[in-house]
């Protein structure tokens, strides 16, 4: 999604603007720009394509100043190109404004403006409303912003500088997306993800929805839905800007592939007493009374996040006994859900920000639900809107696709199975504890079998078409081993429940669609055997992954991925890794940008 930043203080401000747009540019985007404003003037840069044409063009151009905008544009409305390319202009030429999010009722606006007179260069909805805030415009872009907005529907995050008011100023919005302010020592930072302003501040505050923000080399003023000033806190991000860097490593993905030993530790890490055998969180609990009263969990959430509430259904309903339905946001919020008194509603976000999710989340509450996230980037919507936060601790994840931030989730939905079966009365064996602390080690030595599996994907790189199949608990791991595949290496790729398989995908296997089955476990793994065989006896190609020695395998798989012993209900953490590694490797045999995949957007913040 499209992505913002702004900066006002001493430094000059293009470095910096540029350096934030590399920080978003995961995100997704297909054009870029800056604007500067200097001696009264609005000077703006565009480019399509990567940023580094940005930079290439800016060369050519001496844009100085001390503050201003920068963009990077995932296209809705109208075509990737220079000409769509933010900042946009208002037809008057006195405001410059960067825009994410969709404009509704831009259709209607467009037509009153241009009856009066206004006139549109670009196929934006952004342009709509640069001229509808001009047309406001009487010297106070405060004042004109929040006149405009009280037109706009829809979702949005803009920003705007203008040469009317006659100072240095930035004013910014938000309904929906987000927007953070990154606070420095006389000099403040805007962008839509706190990555981009890590390298120079940890100290941020997050706009809440509909809040107006204006920012000067005095700090930001922000007023509310109403209004009314408001205050919002000043939160502290524990992240490292080292963190948020390739760190020698050729794409974000493998870096953050490598990093989950650590980010499962550190999400587990301070929650567990591995001698009293207990579970708790610093900042969320439930009383025996509050838990026993939960009947139903509703999980929420969208792509991967989605895959790890299906593990999730699985550790909740074995571990606490409770059930569990597993919904889509992007579902969910359409439908008239029965939830109501004794429903705990968890919402699964890694950046928090997901539109979908949050609507869904929304949707929950208003009938009655609690409300839990499960969430990665501190401050965000989800931890905002929540009744309680589970923080994983996977760190900045920069890479389009989930790989850390999966199984973190998956350990923290586990840690909090275990809090739910302590909360309402049962024990936790230590076995389900002891098992917990080996999983850092058991993904750290899959990391051994790297160039196996690069040497794998390199065999299979060429074909286009993907089966994956699991039972049980790893059902949700063949899909997430099918998205992984898909989303980055741009091959088809389909997730099955293994026992679905004879049901109508069978009838595709042949020599050139290679079966990747999920063999692990005691309770279905002699099904999935069966279901090898099946793929075997029509002369398919089989790439299992299991727990067991090779040789067990030797007949009915043409390839064997060995993994470490877990418990059922941690085997799909360990499971997923060798997947991702077969994914991010095909993708880079052929030629695919795996960090930032086409069409993809990191945080999906419009509906
Ligand atoms: O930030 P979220 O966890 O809410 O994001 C949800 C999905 O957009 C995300 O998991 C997406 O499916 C990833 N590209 C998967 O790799």
């Amino acid at each position: 999604m499209c992505g913002i930043v702004g900066y006002i203080g001493q430094r000059e401000v293009v470095p910096v603007l540029i350096s934030g747009l590399e920080s978003l540019a995961y995100r997704g985007y297909d054009s870029a720009g800056v604007v500067v404003v200097r001696d009264g003037e609005l000077e703006a840069v565009k480019a399509e394509g990567k940023l580094e044409r940005l930079v290439e063009t800016l060369k050519g151009e001496s844009l100085v100043g001390t503050y201003g905008l920068g963009h990077t544009r995932w296209a809705t409305h109208g075509e990737p190109s220079e000409r769509n390319a933010h900042p946009v202009m208002d037809s008057k030429g006195r405001l410059a404004l960067i825009h994410n999010g969709i404009i509704e009722n831009f259709l209607p606006l467009k037509k009153r403006l241009i009856d009066e007179g206004w006139e549109f260069t670009s196929d934006t909805d952004t342009e709509v409303v640069a001229n509808l805030i001009s047309s406001h415009l009487k010297g106070d872009l405060r004042a004109a912003t929040q006149q405009a907005m009280a037109e706009l529907e829809g979702m949005y995050a803009f920003a705007a500088v203008s040469t009317v008011s006659g100072q240095a100023e930035i004013v910014a919005a938000r309904k929906g997306p987000p927007l953070v302010i990154g606070l420095g020592d006389d000099e403040f930072f805007l962008a839509s993800d706190p990555a981009a302003v890590l390298a120079y501040t940890k100290r941020v505050l997050f706009l809440e929805n509909m809040d107006l923000c204006r920012l000067t080399d005095a700090g930001p003023e922000i007023w509310d839905e109403n209004g009314e000033p408001v205050e919002r806190p000043a939160v502290r991000l524990t992240w490292d800007p080292i963190q948020a860097e390739k760190g020698g490593f050729k794409h974000f993905m493998l870096k953050e592939i490598h990093e989950q030993s650590q980010a499962i530790q550190d999400t587990f890490a301070g929650r567990v007493d591995f001698e009293l055998n207990t579970v708790g969180f610093d900042d969320f609990a439930l009383t025996p009374e509050e838990a026993t009263q939960i009947q139903r969990v509703q999980i929420l959430a969208c792509g991967t996040s989605w895959h790890s509430g299906l593990v999730g259904k699985f550790m909740i309903e074995e571990l606490a006994r409770i059930p569990v339905e597993v919904d889509y946001g992007s579902e969910y919020r359409y439908r008239d859900p029965v939830v109501g008194e004794g429903v705990l509603a968890i919402g699964i976000s890694q950046s928090g920000e997901t539109a979908d999710t949050l609507s869904a989340m929304e949707a929950a509450s208003d009938r009655g639900a609690k409300l839990l996230a499960i969430c990665n980037v501190p401050g965000s919507q989800a931890t905002r809107v929540s009744d309680g936060v589970i923080y994983t601790h996977a760190g900045p994840e920069i890479g389009v696709a989930s790989t850390k931030a999966f199984t973190t989730q998956l350990t923290a939905l586990y840690l909090f199975a275990l809090y739910l079966r302590q909360q309402r009365g049962m024990a936790i064996e230590s076995e389900l504890l002891s098992v917990l602390a080996g999983l850092p080690h058991a993904v750290a030595e899959i990391m051994e079998s790297e160039a196996e599996l690069e040497e794998m994907a390199r065999r299979y790189s060429r074909l286009e078409d993907f089966l994956y199949l699991g039972r049980g608990i790893n059902y949700p791991i063949a899909l997430e081993g099918a998205l992984k595949l898909k989303e980055i290496s741009y091959s088809h790729a389909e997730g099955y429940p293994a026992g679905e398989m004879k049901h109508g995908p069978i009838a595709l296997i042949d020599e050139d669609f290679p079966v990747v089955a999920i063999a692990t476990g005691s309770r279905v793994f002699d099904k999935v055997c069966s279901n090898m065989q099946e793929v075997k006896a029509r002369d398919g190609v089989v790439i299992a992954v299991t727990d067991r020695p090779a040789e067990e395998l030797a007949e009915i798989a043409d390839e064997v991925i060995q993994v470490p012993r877990s418990s059922d209900l941690l085997q799909p953490v360990v499971n997923v890794i060798p997947l991702q590694l077969f994914a991010y490797f095909v993708a880079v045999r052929r030629g695919a940008d795996v960090d930032q995949p086409r069409n993809l957007a990191k945080s999906v913040t419009v509906e």
